[in-house]
């Protein structure tokens, strides 16, 4: 089988690097990798915004599926492209990857078919935004309406903060994104994100992840992609993920049905746990990163058969085992990330650090320039590790870490604390 990747992220190197372990794989092509991706496939330097290119690619090389890892060539619609061509692809069309391309399309859908999230209001214009913040409580959260990588959300604790996110908004700091505001109701809890696949009618659990979304040590600083992550989530023990499968998927793919938008591909449910159960944060319609790399790393089942029934909606004839083992990731990111990462700087020693017992480094903006290994992105290595519990798999990853030599990346030395805290108190 022949199979075409996009993107470029630490999360479509764990997918290369499973897709590639598959008896069923002949030849894997990644547009447009990363040299950690160029390991496992041949790489393609195509325009993946521009959808003719990527069909003629498709039918040319013979490919029998692809997959899309990133969100927005999937809310741009590259999966209606492909399969009017009569082509494979695993993800969601782009009717339902409304789910994470608009929030205000998903928190209507929540409130129609009574998924618990935070209550809401949708605005296209400041003064109504302002006068609905107003008559809330604070803190209150303010987000950006479509994709805005990450940046688009931002939880004020006073009024004239949630006032200036509002101006922001509809100023253009966000473009398009943002010519629609969704003001939300803040959640406490703790949050988990949870992953399932879909073929429109089967759902298939696909584990857990905790996400660590700022950049600082002790959850502070700026929010980001994510700077590290462990699969799975305590949190999300047998009891929660049916009260999620039941309370918030099943109703969710029923309501996408409905509307001629059947759900096909990954589901990301970004959650609040808090006493009143799981509640809704958004909903992602692509694997995350880097949680991908914490799930993949502990997925015992051959992950194409699984893609391809997902397309081909025969996911009903699927099952998939995960190791009991916990596998954490850290984030290695680029001096000024998130604000205006610094690139060109020089990563050595990286073999050295992947040699390591039950290490694995996946790269996300790396690059290489006159043979060596240089940062050219944000985040830029997820150093992973399995274990027997986070703390086991937390030691592995700074061990290895510490062997890098990149005096200009940084990362956060608190990835798992929350898990290890518990484990410590279960001891
Ligand atoms: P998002 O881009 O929607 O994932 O939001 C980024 C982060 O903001 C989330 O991971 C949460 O930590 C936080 N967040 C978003 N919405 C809420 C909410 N309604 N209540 C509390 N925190 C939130
Ligand atoms: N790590 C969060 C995301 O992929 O959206």
């Amino acid at each position: 089988m022949k199979v075409l990747l996009i993107g470029s992220g630490g999360r479509e190197h764990a997918l290369a690097w499973k897709i590639s372990a598959s008896p069923l794989l002949t030849k894997l092509y990644c547009a447009p990798g990363n040299p950690g991706i160029a390991q496992f496939a041949e790489l393609v330097d195509l325009d993946t915004d521009n959808h003719q290119t990527v069909i003629d690619f498709t039918l040319s090389h013979q490919i029998d599926l692809v997959v899309v890892g990133p969100e927005a060539p999937l809310v741009a619609g590259i999966t209606d492209i492909l399969k009017k061509a009569g082509i494979r692809v695993f993800g969601p069309s782009k009717a339902a990857a409304q789910l994470e391309g608009s929030k205000g399309f998903t928190k209507d859908l929540c409130a129609r078919y009574n998924i618990p999230t935070g209550a809401y209001g949708r605005f296209n214009n400041a003064p109504k935004a302002k006068a609905y913040t107003r008559a809330q409580s604070l803190p209150i959260v303010i987000k950006a309406d479509g994709l805005a990588a990450g940046k688009g959300v931002v939880i004020a604790t006073t009024a004239e903060e949630a006032a200036d996110a509002i101006d922001a908004c509809f100023e253009g700091a966000f473009g398009q994104a943002g010519s629609e505001v969704v003001v939300e109701e803040f959640l406490h809890g703790e949050e988990a994100s949870f992953f399932c696949l879909s073929d429109g009618k089967t759902a298939l659990a696909f584990g857990s992840a905790q996400d660590h979304k700022r950049v600082g040590d002790g959850d502070t600083g700026p929010n980001t992609g994510g700077m590290g992550a462990y699969s799975p989530a305590p949190i999300m023990d047998e009891a929660m993920t049916q009260r999620v499968m039941q309370e918030l998927i099943e109703p969710t793919l029923k309501g996408m049905n409905e509307i001629a938008a059947p759900f096909s591909g990954v589901l990301f449910l970004g959650l609040m746990i808090n006493e009143k159960g799981p509640q809704l944060i958004e909903y992602n319609t692509r694997f995350g990163d880097p949680e991908c790399q914490v799930l993949l790393s502990r997925l015992k089942s051959d992950v194409l058969p699984i893609l391809v029934a997902c397309a081909d909606g025969k996911l009903d004839q699927c099952t998939v085992e995960f190791s009991d083992d916990t596998a954490l990731t850290v984030v290695m990111a680029a001096e000024g990330y998130p604000a205006s990462p610094k690139k060109g700087t020089v990563i050595k020693n990286l073999a050295n650090a992947e040699s390591k017992p039950d290490v694995k480094i996946f790269h996300a903006g790396t690059a290489l320039k006159d043979g060596d290994l240089i940062a050219n992105g944000g985040r830029v290595l997820n150093i992973t590790a399995t274990g027997q519990n986070v703390t086991e798999a937390h030691d592995k990853a700074y061990q290895a870490l510490k062997a890098i030599d990149w005096p200009e990346g940084f990362y956060r030395s608190d990835i798992g604390w929350r898990a290890i805290a518990l484990e410590k108190s279960n001891l």
